[in-house]
């Protein structure tokens, strides 16, 4: 029996999966974000810890004799938030999360301390990720940056509490702006330029390996009969590629999560950064994934649905199983700024076009073409590394609106597959590098692409229209800054 858990956003899921990989209970508790200043996001530490303890007591109340022969557990988790820790480990303030826009001029400083960051780590330095996080504190809070033993990212600090190891898996660590991506280890470099050494980073592991053991009083709580390990684990989207069976150069898929990206595994680094290309470790040895992440991508449906005060299934039932034309409205999706392809943490949402005769499907059908066109962006500047899409697989809560997925394929022009729901998403990844890292399996014997139930097709005359309402829709981005 395997554990997954995903530290999230929004909550933290747990999975129990068996032998057969079959997901036999999962529970899930909310996460709340604070934003205490507008374009930032913060979140308590403890409130992941309180949340994960609840999914598993509360998985001990209803299956504890399968919670009882758990030998693998495996973590995933929301990438780049720095999470600070004294000498004794206490958290010094709230973790600033991927979303915080609050580290623009760091960043600039960043790259002109370090000017290897791009060709070092693939990436370009961008407010969501780790490392300019820690310049901000270091100029805003320098007491905190004094006291600052230690510097992990979400689910690390998690691993910290349930085993007593501070260990990362390089997934998640590429994230962090301080990774050497081609050679999967720490850069020196990249940490004096934050005034950081190793001695402030975690361990690093791939994301299949052994990383640690349960603490025996945990395996207690949870009725656990032997002290199980855990898996290096990974990020979301790699722990997301694993439950996909994305594991070979060119599965693209397309997450639609809070946040949303397009996502192709590659076997070499094909990085391309100036346009706002994620370079990522995959959760795989020797392996990698390309990404256009935008910020925005199911939460625009949250927040449309929150404005009209209807449920998400109400507000998309009237619009069917696939769009007859455009809306004629256009939506930016920017409302946390935006990562691929502009680098704007400051830029914020648009609606356009609107008039007397707007109903509210035009906003609602709006909202969901305006992340396809965000995606369609991360799509061209792959394109630009020399990553084609030829077809992609969805996952992520936003994947269940087949309305969503038949707009997708259409603008992006190639096949959308949707799986069935329940045993894909980032914890069931995750359990699949708990099992790994426990019996040493093949990768691809066990990181096998599940049932695919449905296919949505490119709609020949809304290619036409999407391809041709593209560059006005571009044309709508104007930079704050
Ligand atoms: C990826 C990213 C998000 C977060 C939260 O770069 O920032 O996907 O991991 O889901």
């Amino acid at each position: 029996m395997y554990l997954g858990i995903d530290l999230g956003t929004s909550a933290v899921k747990t999975v129990l999966v068996d032998s057969a990989q079959r997901v036999i209970a999962s529970e899930s508790r909310p996460l709340a974000t604070a934003s205490p200043r507008p374009g930032y996001s913060e979140q308590d530490p403890a409130q992941w810890v309180e949340a994960t303890f609840a999914t598993l007591d509360a998985l001990k109340a209803t299956h504890a004799g399968a919670l009882a022969v758990v030998e693998g557990i495996g973590l995933s988790g929301q990438m780049h938030g720095a999470t600070l820790l004294d000498a004794s480990a206490r958290p010094l303030r709230p973790c600033i999360l991927w979303n915080d826009g609050r580290s623009v001029a760091e960043c600039r400083i960043l790259e002109q301390r370090w000017p290897a960051l791009r060709a070092t780590t693939g990436n370009k330095a961008m407010p969501g990720f780790t490392a300019p996080k820690l310049l901000w504190i270091a100029t805003h809070e320098p007491e905190v940056f004094a006291a600052t033993k230690r510097v992990l990212l979400p689910k690390a600090y998690l691993r910290l509490v349930l085993t007593g190891e501070a260990v990362e898996d390089v997934s998640d660590a590429s994230g962090s702006l301080w990774l050497d991506a081609a050679r999967r280890d720490w850069s020196d470099a990249a940490l004096a330029a934050t005034g950081l050494s190793r001695d402030h980073m975690p361990r690093l592991v791939e994301g299949c390996a052994p990383a640690a053991t349960l603490r025996s009083e945990l395996a207690q709580r949870w009725g656990m009969v032997r002290r199980p390990s855990f898996a290096g684990g990974a990020g979301d989207n790699p722990a997301g590629a694993v439950g996909i069976g994305a594991i070979r150069a060119g599965t693209a898929f397309i997450s639609l999560g809070t946040s949303g990206a397009l996502l192709v595994p590659t076997s070499r680094i094909a990085a391309n950064p100036d346009r706002g290309v994620h370079t990522f470790c995959h959760a795989i040895p020797g392996m990698w994934i390309q990404a256009g992440a935008i910020l925005s991508a199911a939460s625009c449906l949250a927040w449309i649905s929150r404005l009209f005060g209807i449920a998400e299934a109400e507000l998309l039932a009237p619009l069917g199983s696939r769009p007859q034309v455009p809306s004629p409205v256009s939506f930016l999706p920017y409302l946390a700024g935006e990562r691929t392809p502009h680098d704007d943490p400051v830029v914020r949402g648009m609606l356009d076009g609107l008039s007397h005769g707007t109903d509210r499907e035009a906003i609602v059908q709006a909202v969901l073409e305006g992340v396809a066109f965000a995606l369609a962006d991360c799509r061209d500047v792959l394109a630009d590394a020399g990553i084609t899409v030829a077809e992609a697989d969805a996952i992520g809560g936003g994947s269940r609106s087949r309305f969503w997925l038949s707009v997708l394929a259409s603008v992006l022009n190639v096949p959308i597959h949707r799986f069935a729901e329940g045993e894909t998403g980032a914890a069931f990844g995750a359990a699949r590098l708990g099992r790994l890292a426990v019996t040493g399996e093949a990768i691809d014997a066990v990181c096998t692409p599940p049932r695919r139930i449905e296919t949505f097709e490119p709609d020949r005359v809304l290619v036409d229209a999407y391809a041709d309402r593209l560059p006005a829709w571009r044309e709508l981005y104007r930079p704050r800054r």
